[in-house]
């Protein structure tokens, strides 16, 4: 699958741009702060129908404009006709996203059907941050590979924001809240829960050799890693567990119990990458996981992702630039958009990169082929 063009309005730093693209390497070359990034982002957009950095849809509005468009003309083989995808917030109103000119009535429905791999100096967050980032790194992945997992988590999370809601009326107090609410809701959460555990648990054991591999062949194998599932689900029965915890939750005003509450531990020689790995090796084990996610993706939905790989010169070693551009010439990748700062360097790195490349200079939101 393949991004033929793409078309921005008043999407961040943009005013305006075109742009026809290469089924195989597209280059964007510019200064700090011109707008290459931005262009990723707006790919991630059309793949997750969301930003890959910013929280909120609004921020992506240029300032002083009141709506954006992200276009996109997709291509699933030479052969095939080409897709539009759009998405659309106008400030204050609703995201759209339509599939030739069609409107989804959920934007869920789009997810994993245009899928796209971000690699970026952001990645060993995912180590650094709290569970909450691993958990919503793996759904969101999950997400893409199972539409049903998708939607069980979908439900799960908007029956949680009830019982925390019904835990908030409460105020702390047993008196007073309407418990018949709360088991009622418990019914539906408790085999929820225990699919969205059993699938990532599942998924896992799938993910983890994939990804050892990927890490040992960008370390030069010298430690060994590991990733775990840690959930209070796994030996326990939820159901169970949301009643033995339902004082707590009722003093605390929240749920403590549950899958939202699970993380994923990384390991290197059986330590935490957190607190053990150093710089490099968090920036491999970060890399690793995203080619992991590559791989998969690729695997199960038969079509290569989209790989964008942000500022990769500027922030690994030679010898990791250069286990990714073995991996871009060898064709293990698909289309691929990636950012520099600087194109001398850009050209020398893929001179052995045998692929259709396109260079598009970006200067202060604006971009054009070289
Ligand atoms: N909603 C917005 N309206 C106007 N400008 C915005 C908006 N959102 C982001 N920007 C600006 O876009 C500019 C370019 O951002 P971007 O991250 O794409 O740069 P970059 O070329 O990747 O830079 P670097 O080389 O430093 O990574 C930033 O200066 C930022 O302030
Ligand atoms: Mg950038």
């Amino acid at each position: 699958m393949t991004l033929d063009s793409l078309h921005l309005l008043f999407f961040k730093n943009y005013d305006e741009a075109n742009l026809r693209f290469s089924p195989g390497i597209n280059c964007f070359i510019g200064d700090n702060g011109s707008g290459k990034t931005n262009l990723l982002d707006a790919i991630h957009y059309l793949s997750l129908t969301k930003s890959a950095f910013t929280p909120t849809d609004s921020q992506s509005i240029k300032q002083d404009a009141d709506f954006f468009v992200v276009k996109g003309k997709f291509q699933a083989d030479s052969s095939a006709s080409s897709e539009t995808i759009q998405v659309s917030l106008r400030a204050g109103q609703k995201k759209a996203l339509t599939h030739d000119k069609q409107p989804y009535d959920r934007l869920s429905d789009h997810i994993g059907k245009y899928p796209a791999v971000l690699i970026s100096p952001y990645d060993t967050d995912l180590i650094r941050q709290s569970s909450e980032e691993r958990r919503k790194y793996f759904d969101s992945l999950l997400s893409q590979l199972d539409h049903e997992f998708l939607e069980q988590l979908i439900t799960y999370n908007a029956l949680l924001r009830q019982r925390n809601a019904v835990l908030k009326q409460s105020s702390g107090s047993s008196h007073g809240f309407d418990r018949d609410y709360l088991l009622a809701l418990d019914e539906q959460l408790a085999p929820l829960g225990q699919q969205l555990t059993a699938a990532r648990a599942t998924f896992l054991t799938e993910f983890t050799p994939i990804f050892q591999r990927h890490y040992q062949q960008l370390a030069d194998g010298r430690e060994a890693v590991t990733l775990t599932y840690k959930s209070q689900l796994l030996d326990a029965d939820f159901a169970q567990l949301l009643r033995a915890n339902e004082r707590r939750d009722l003093i605390l005003q929240r749920s403590t119990t549950g899958p939202h509450r699970d993380d994923f531990i990384f390991l290197m020689e059986e330590l935490p990458v957190k607190n053990y790995g150093s710089q490099g090796q968090q920036k491999s084990f970060a890399i690793a996981l995203k080619l992991a996610q590559f791989e998969i993706l690729a695997i199960r939905q038969q079509h290569k992702p989209l790989l964008l790989l942000d500022d990769i010169f500027d922030r690994l070693d030679e010898k990791r630039i250069a286990r990714l551009l073995e991996l871009v010439a060898n064709d293990t990748f698909g289309q691929v958009f990636l950012t520099d700062t600087n194109l001398a360097r850009t050209d020398l790195a893929l001179t052995r990169v045998s692929s259709d490349i396109y260079r598009f200079r970006v200067q202060s939101g604006t971009v054009a082929p070289v």
